[in-house]
């Protein structure tokens, strides 16, 4: 489990090992674009202001995935307990 802070909506989501950053997103009424929700088509793509994700993506280069300034949320996790977006 992680902390998401969503900086724009004001939000602090607590996103479970079993469900995805996405879900938790969605759920909370939080605007975000999907689609494959596999960590292919991008759709999701969120910048991340603070904190490391952890990439399980598909979609992002690996020079894209170490510069850690964006992440896929609809599959894609933090690295440490807490992950601050742009959303
Ligand atoms: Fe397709 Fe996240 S919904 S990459």
């Amino acid at each position: 489990p992680f902390e998401l802070v969503l900086a724009r909506s004001g939000l602090t989501l607590r996103v479970p090992a079993e469900r995805s950053a996405l879900q938790v997103m969605l759920e909370a009424g939080v605007p975000v674009l999907s689609s494959c929700e596999q960590g292919v088509c991008g759709s999701c793509l969120t910048r991340v202001v603070e904190g490391r994700p952890q990439h399980r993506d598909q979609y992002l280069t690996p020079e894209e995935q170490a510069a850690g300034d964006q992440f896929l949320p609809c599959c894609s996790r933090a690295e440490g307990p807490r992950l601050v977006v742009d959303a």
